[in-house]
């Protein structure tokens, strides 16, 4: 005699998504927080869309109870650092980062050893771990502000991107020991593709973000954040742009200024590589569920939150 499990039924999803999101932010005092390359309904129920230093600054200043946290896992474990007593959600556990994957804490912790005269600034897009490791946290944003500051005679290491690392070289005049990271998303931007998109749309003006490699940052009208890109857009009198980051953000850029033609940049193969495969993880639906049953939230070891906070204070000191 044996009994035949019952195949466990789908979770029930609401019919109406976007209602059932906006009563459970209620019913929590939960804000949703969402990164550009999010999908565009999730975009479209966000409290606050940014880029990672906007994220982080909505993250230390919100007074909601509940944080859902739609982006990758290295951006919810910064605002878990800064509320530690807060519930932060994350719809998919599993939407990591390339580049924070690129830099292992204990290879890192012997890189450091070996370089005891430097100082670590970190780019946010690494572990919780990593940032325990270092003395600043920078973003896109602020890197190249972040170490205009600190002293000429300083020495620095730059983790975990190479790619923005070069860029923020170029940019100060600093000489940085580079950590050899990278995104995978950043890095599959085909520099002959460009130009002949380019070729082909003479008018348009290329906009790139830092993680991209120096050849087709060498092709770009304006370089920045994902925020910078998208106010550049709206400020910029062109009105055609190859867009060389993660696709995601020109939904953004269609709201804002829709009589303008944005051109995603192409990858090498034809691929859909240039979409982050992490951020897409995340769905409405797992949206609305984390909130519903409160679950996956991000649990940090106290120490490891202790010690990431101070360079993440650091860094909003700075910028
Ligand atoms: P931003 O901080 O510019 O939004 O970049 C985050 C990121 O992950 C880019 O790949
Ligand atoms: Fe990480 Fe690259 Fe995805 Fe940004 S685009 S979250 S750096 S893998």
């Amino acid at each position: 005699m044996f009994t035949v499990a019952k195949p466990s039924s789908p979770p029930a999803i609401p019919r109406d998504l976007f209602a059932a999101i906006a009563d459970l932010k209620q019913e929590l005092n939960a804000i949703v927080l969402a990164h550009y390359y999010q999908e565009p309904d999730i975009q479209d129920i966000a409290d606050y869309i940014g880029d990672s230093l906007g994220l982080s600054r909505q993250a230390a200043e919100t007074d909601a109870e509940v944080i859902v946290f739609a982006g990758v896992h290295f951006m919810a474990e910064t605002a878990k650092i800064l509320n530690p007593h807060k519930l932060v959600l994350l719809p998919d556990l599993e939407a990591g980062c390339s580049l924070a994957d690129s830099c292992p804490p204990a290879e890192f912790a012997q890189f450091k050893a070996a370089h005891p005269d430097h100082i670590v600034i970190s780019y946010i897009n690494c572990t919780a771990e990593i940032k325990a490791m270092s003395d600043i946290i920078c973003t896109s944003s602020n890197a190249v502000k972040i170490v205009q500051q600190i002293p000429a005679d300083q020495p620095i290491i730059f983790a975990p991107d190479k790619n923005l690392g070069r860029y923020v070289m170029e940019q100060t005049g600093r000489d940085l020991l580079l950590w050899q990271g990278s995104c995978i998303v950043h890095e599959t931007f085909s520099e002959k593709r460009i130009i002949d998109l380019k070729v082909q749309n003479p008018t348009a003006e290329i906009i790139a973000h830092p993680e991209c490699e120096t050849p087709v940052l060498s092709h770009a009208d304006f370089i920045g954040s994902t925020t910078a890109l998208l106010k550049y857009t709206q400020t910029s009198a062109s009105d055609t742009f190859i867009v060389a980051t993660e696709p995601g953000i020109i939904h953004q850029m269609q709201k804002d200024c829709p009589s303008k033609t944005y051109i995603p940049a192409p990858s090498t193969s034809n691929c859909a590589c240039n979409e982050c495969p992490y951020m897409r993880l995340n769905t409405l639906e797992k949206l609305y569920l984390a909130m519903k049953h409160k679950t996956p939230e991000i649990i940090l070891p106290e120490a490891t939150s202790i010690a990431a906070l101070k360079p993440i204070q650091r860094m909003l000191e700075m910028s």
